[in-house]
């Protein structure tokens, strides 16, 4: 992308690509770096994708919802790839494939968007929030253990910023004590830990293509990845209406689409046969993707590596600036993990710099033009959940500290020019200075 049009994306006004969420203020204040909602990188390939995609006669669930799932699952390293309409709805039928039902406990971290709770307390289960670790903000193995319970089905974790859950004493968690496993990898899209991708090490992962996120497909979409052949059969069912088709040769109702083998076999009009069942007392849903964006999707597949290169350069370059400015944490990367920097989340350490975060955000916002926003709100203070008794004060206190005190996330996207992340670099420093000598 040329210089002039990626500029155009972070400054423009509301009509060519620029801010257009609540998050415009129209307070006047002059934005050096404001907050972008478009988290990737569209160009030519996905103008001429679209309107190839508009001229099929199918605009859903066929061929580039076939080639999309094929390419993601190949990017991702897994057996199956099953494209939704979003990540929340992608939750949902991993729910339903789980079993998790009323009385069920599913043990989840607080620090996380409303979606990954809400699809347990959809089917009446029970959310149970484990604390976060305060250097990488996922949640933190120690605490799940504690909280495993006769009623527990499964952990849900989310690798928060893209950076992956340290996965290994999980899955331990969950071998041991016969749970399941779900992935909400939002966040996460090509992240790694010990060599494995996100997705592909709990039973089943979950990615959203919002517009926000890595990889996008104009702005909403999901995808299921699985290697579990069974949990790939029962989505594709969930995921549309719990339909089947009839296979003449084995005279029976088989799930899936049927090959162009068989179909040749077929009466023109038999294939349109379809019947519905229910899935392990589970009915379907309407969660499908349609094939302008899935063949957004697959030009996103063929661009992520430079996407997450992008990403890569621009955190590590935001996490040598930072380094050193007292009272300020940049991100932590372990080892292990390849971290995506979906989020490029910094903790404002109160006691070190001798002043809130709310204090440092507002000058960093009023007098630096740097735009920064809060994720997540412990999901355990929404109204709901107050009112469903669930305790407000120290139930997770490292997730209410770094929500409450710490975080604030920078303007992180693929676009962000090297200007663009040396002026947040001195704003922040800017900022911290100044807050100090106020004190
Ligand atoms: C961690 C996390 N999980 C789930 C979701 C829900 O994704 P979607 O909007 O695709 O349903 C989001 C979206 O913001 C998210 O950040």
């Amino acid at each position: 992308m040329d210089s002039e049009k990626s500029k155009k994306f972070v400054t423009g006004g509301e009509t060519d690509g620029g801010i257009t969420s609540s998050y415009a203020t129209g307070d006047g204040v002059k934005l050096k770096v404001p907050y972008s909602f478009f988290g990737s990188i569209y160009d030519e390939a996905e103008e001429k994708a679209v309107l190839a995609a508009m001229k099929q006669d199918t605009l859903t669930m066929g061929p580039k919802t076939a080639e999309f799932q094929k390419k993601f699952a190949a990017m991702c390293g897994c057996k199956h790839a099953l494209a939704v309409s979003n990540c929340t709805t992608g939750m949902h039928v991993a729910v339903q494939l789980f079993d998790i039902k009323a009385g069920d406990e599913v043990i989840v971290t607080p620090n996380t968007f409303i979606a990954t709770s809400l699809v347990i307390l959809k089917e009446g289960a029970k959310p149970v929030y484990a604390d976060i670790d305060p250097r990488t903000y996922n949640i933190d193995p120690k605490c799940v253990e504690k909280l495993v319970t006769k009623k527990t089905k499964a952990i849900f974790v989310v690798h928060y910023a893209g950076l992956m859950v340290d996965m290994d004493p999980i899955m331990e968690i969950a071998r041991k004590h016969n749970l399941y496993v779900l992935e909400d990898c939002a966040h996460a899209h090509n992240a790694e830990y010990k060599g494995r991708k996100a997705g592909t090490i709990g039973d089943i992962g979950v990615f959203s293509f919002h517009s926000l996120k890595n990889m996008t497909t104009c702005g909403e979409g999901g995808m299921i990845t699985t290697n579990d052949d069974n949990f790939a059969k029962g989505a594709e069912m969930l995921r549309c209406m719990n339909l089947s088709h009839w296979s003449p040769d084995d005279k029976r109702w088989q799930f899936g689409s049927i090959t162009k083998e068989k179909e040749s076999k077929l009466d023109y009009w038999i294939p349109s046969h379809f019947d519905g069942t229910d899935w392990n007392g589970h009915w379907g849903n309407n969660y499908r993707m349609n094939e302008i964006q899935a063949a957004v999707g697959c030009c996103q597949v063929d661009k992520a590596e430079i996407i997450t290169e992008k990403r890569r350069a621009i955190g590590h370059r935001l996490s040598a600036g930072l380094k050193g400015i007292k009272g300020i944490t940049p991100v932590y990367e372990p080892e292990e993990c390849k971290h995506v920097f979906h989020l490029y989340t910094i903790c404002v350490e109160e006691d070190v710099l001798g002043a809130s975060r709310d204090e440092f955000m507002r000058v960093l916002y009023q007098e630096e033009g740097i735009q920064t926003i809060l994720h997540y709100q412990p999901t355990y203070h929404f109204a709901g959940l107050k009112k469903m008794g669930y305790q407000q004060d120290g139930l997770c206190p490292n997730a209410e500290k770094f929500f409450y005190k710490r975080q604030t996330n920078l303007p992180m996207h693929p676009r962000l020019t090297d200007n663009d992340v040396d002026t947040m670099v001195q704003g922040i420093r800017n900022a911290a200075e100044k807050v100090r000598r106020n004190k």
